[in-house]
């Protein structure tokens, strides 16, 4: 019986490289040519001799990991499996209001996942909602997606949701903070909130204008619904931000990366160091402190960042994966908590104000905030962004 050898070639190297792989396993009885061993060197990438002991990564998705490691499981612990055969729920219908970067794309994201039936999008500018809406008619002809898709400029068009997403409202220009926008949002979110009682009495909330926090005060207060009908997107977004700086910076694959962020979406945000883990390890172990702080910063500082780079628009692609994603925790696509802005009642030592917190979701919304245990300063800088935001709110 032949036996083959595997060979390992300076092209293997450099993708692994390009990959941001420090290390290339040789197996038994591998033969590396003389040319991948000057590119290893050259590109400072080890040959290990195989096979490798491998530190055991759990076989789950993100949040179950991060669910593991907050609850502070065994390193054994797998998250269990949905049961078999259960599919996600589909929505009836999805309303999007606001059809701009962020809004087009979260239409563009569910109607391609076939997240629900029916998905209306409104927009005051004329043509905007129902040109992306006939745009992603067309797409289904490629995606396959049954996702029937209409737009509309009238908000009454929006009615009897089972979600309503909010986009609506001005977007910041560059040099201004997401809290410059309070005034004129505001206005627009109160019209929308009351509106959105009225049409879609039993739907889930999800606002995404900003500033973040303080708007989705106003939805609570404008609709009347439960706190669990009403929630902010704003962690899942920073939360990705994180993930994919500390990757990044540890130069590791971007799924080998746990972190979650929480609090304000702003200046006030916190990205949980204390919990965040690569590799199933604390951060320390693959950063040093000035790399964790730099990640922190370009965290909080990443919208900005695209608004200063596009100058007229903010970021789209990113809070319209981030919106997706809550969308998938509430119909059980994913599992695990998430980061959602909710109204507090007493969590984490705060009261009647909203804040992003982890958070369990069901097709109701809000099922239960996931207390987790974090540091004494995250804590301390969860209870300072709440004071900001409630100076902000006026209550
Ligand atoms: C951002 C805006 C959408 O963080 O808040 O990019």
């Amino acid at each position: 019986m032949s036996v083959s050898r595997r060979v390992i070639g300076s092209e293997q190297v450099e993708k692994a490289s390009r990959g941001g792989r420090r290390y290339i396993e040789v197996p038994p009885g591998g033969i590396v040519t003389v040319q991948a061993r000057e590119t290893a060197e050259r590109l400072d990438v080890a040959l290990r001799d195989g096979p490798l002991d491998r530190p055991q990564t759990p076989e789950t998705d993100g949040a179950a990991a991060l669910y593991r490691v907050l609850y502070r499981r065994s390193s054994k612990w797998m998250a269990p499996k949905p049961p078999a055969g259960r599919n996600p729920l589909r929505f009836r219908r999805i309303a999007i209001i606001g059809a701009g970067g962020v809004g087009g794309n979260i239409a563009h994201l569910a109607a391609a996942r076939d997240a629900a039936g029916e998905i209306v999008i409104v927009d005051v500018v004329p043509g905007l909602a129902e040109s992306i809406a006939l745009d992603l008619n067309h797409s289904s002809g490629a995606t396959r997606s049954k996702c029937a898709v209409s737009g509309s400029a009238d908000p009454s068009a929006s009615a009897d949701a089972d979600v309503v997403v909010v986009t609506a409202g001005r977007a910041r220009s560059p040099g201004m903070s997401r809290a410059d926008l309070l005034a004129v949002n505001r206005r627009t979110i109160r019209a929308l909130g009351e509106k959105i009682r009225a049409a879609s009495p039993g739907a889930v909330v999800i606002v995404v204008s900003n500033p973040l926090d303080e708007m989705t005060a106003e939805m609570l207060w404008a609709t009347e619904f439960p706190r669990e009908r009403v929630m902010g997107m704003a962690g899942t977004l920073d939360s990705a931000r994180f993930r994919a700086e500390l990757a990044h910076a540890a130069r590791v694959g971007i799924d080998e990366v746990e972190a979650m962020v929480i609090g304000s979406h702003g200046g006030e945000m916190t990205p949980l160091v204390s919990l965040a883990r690569i590799r199933g390890m604390p951060l320390d172990r693959f950063l040093d402190g000035e790399q964790i702080s730099g990640c922190v910063e370009r965290t909080i500082s990443a919208g900005a960042k695209v608004v200063e780079l596009r100058r007229t628009a903010s970021a789209s692609i990113a809070p319209a994966h981030a919106a997706l994603e809550l969308l998938d925790h509430m119909r059980g696509a994913r599992v695990g908590p998430v980061p959602a802005t909710v109204h507090l009642r007493g969590e984490f030592g705060i009261e009647g104000v909203p804040l992003g917190v982890p958070c369990l979701l069901g097709p109701k919304g809000l099922a239960e905030v996931a207390e987790l245990t974090i540091d004494a300063s995250e804590r301390a800088k969860l209870k300072s962004a709440s004071e900001a935001v409630r100076a902000r709110i006026g209550s």
